[in-house]
């Protein structure tokens, strides 16, 4: 899989709905066809891989996680979920493990938000956080319109069978590497992860007077670049955090006209924003918003919430099951929140969910550097594999 979109520096760029992410769906969905698992699609192009079980009318036990990636990232964020899903549905069928529920791995549509916004656009839809027409509209820096790309996708990935929104399930268990170095510090094999912090987004837009490089003195100047970074440096001061807890990134920053002659006009920058305490995260973004209203060095500022995902706990009787078979098995283990969010996010919101970590080597994610060993790689599917047969077992 990494082979598709590969970069130069051992990463991949197979942003949602390019012909990479495309090739990579039709790459899976050519493995789980050669296995005879059926696949659909719903209208925002989540797919769903299916390993029949014994009795068709009951709901299945889902896992699965993403195959886009950031711009520059690593070869094992999302695809390691989505990798182990398979490798378990395949290890069933080796072994002739008959479930009553069926199991189905799924694909979630654009986790990364990095060529559309926002961030789990599949997962928010299906869960009702994000309209359809709201996602489907959303364009891409070119004014691709997810609409148009994935009506494309949909028709090299043809015939999928179609689903409605909404999926549901028993029960959706996402194997994920930790993207942090917590594991590998702690010497621990797996994460079992009982909550999610919470994430907000901000845009935030600078404007000033677009004026001549060589004849406009200081004191005429609207310089949206330097009253920008001048509210950056406020805003991180404002948020520091003793306890490094809170999480604050700028890691969009626009500068136009972008011309080296003019001074810059405008400026458009985002801020990631997380705390796994909802009051704390909120308490923090209504004073960035505070900060980003009114006028700095001459020039207006104003800033709008482009997302605001609360934190989310996981179910216990599932985190127990996973804490349960990383015991049996032998290894090393600790209890650990999502320092990334995650699809399992807006799952837990409707379906009884948990997560499993892997370690990242040196905690290093959103990179090209991006490594797990395949010990690790193999014994986080290995607890998948074990929490899903427990899963589909239990009573939820
Ligand atoms: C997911 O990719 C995140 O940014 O948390
Ligand atoms: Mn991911
Ligand atoms: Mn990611």
């Amino acid at each position: 899989m990494a082979r598709i979109g590969a970069t130069a520096n051992g990463g991949v760029n197979r942003q949602a709905l390019t012909p990479e992410d495309t090739e990579g769906r039709r790459l899976l969905l050519q493995w789980a066809r050669a296995r005879g698992y059926t696949a659909a699609i719903d209208p925002i192009g989540n797919l769903f891989i299916r390993r029949a079980g014994s009795r068709a009318d009951l709901s299945p036990v889902m896992t699965g996680s993403h195959l886009d990636s950031q711009p520059t990232g690593g070869k094992y964020d999302g695809v390691y979920g989505v990798l182990a899903g398979l490798e378990v549905l395949e290890t069933l069928d080796d072994h002739n493990v008959v479930t009553e529920r069926p199991i189905e791995l799924v694909v979630w549509m654009n986790e990364e938000g990095s060529r559309f916004g926002p961030v789990t656009m599949g997962s928010a839809v299906a869960a009702g956080a994000v309209s359809l027409e709201r996602a489907l509209a959303t364009n891409d820096a070119r004014g691709t319109s997810v609409s148009e790309a994935l009506a494309q996708q949909v028709a090299q990935l043809a015939p999928l069978e179609s689903r409605p929104l909404g999926a549901t399930g028993h029960a959706y268990i996402e194997a994920h590497i930790e993207q942090g170095p917590v594991l590998e510090q702690e010497a621990r094999d797996i994460g079992v992860v009982s909550a999610i912090q919470g994430l907000h987004l901000y845009q935030v837009e600078v404007r000033g007077f677009e004026a001549h490089a060589g004849t406009t003195p200081s004191r005429h100047r609207k310089d949206a670049l330097v009253a920008a970074s001048a509210l950056i440096a406020k805003l991180r001061a404002e948020v520091a955090d003793p306890a490094d807890v809170l999480r604050f990134t700028v890691g969009r920053f626009e500068v136009a006209p972008g011309s080296p002659h003019i001074v810059p006009g405008k400026v458009t920058f985002s801020i990631d924003l997380r705390h796994p305490d909802p009051e704390h995260l909120l308490r923090t973004g209504e004073r960035i918003l505070e900060l980003c209203a009114g006028e700095i060095e001459a020039c207006t500022v104003c800033a709008k919430v482009m997302l605001r995902s609360s934190p989310v706990q996981f179910d216990t009787r599932l985190v127990a099951a996973v804490r349960n078979a990383a015991e049996h098995r032998g290894f090393g283990y600790m209890s650990m929140v999502s320092g990334a969010t995650h699809d399992a996010k807006y799952m837990a919101e409707r379906t009884p969910t948990a997560m499993i970590f892997v370690p990242s080597e040196k905690g290093i994610s959103h990179n090209e550097l991006e490594h797990t060993d395949d010990e690790d790689l193999a014994a986080g599917a290995q607890i998948l594999c074990d929490a899903v047969l427990a899963a589909a077992a239990m009573e939820l």
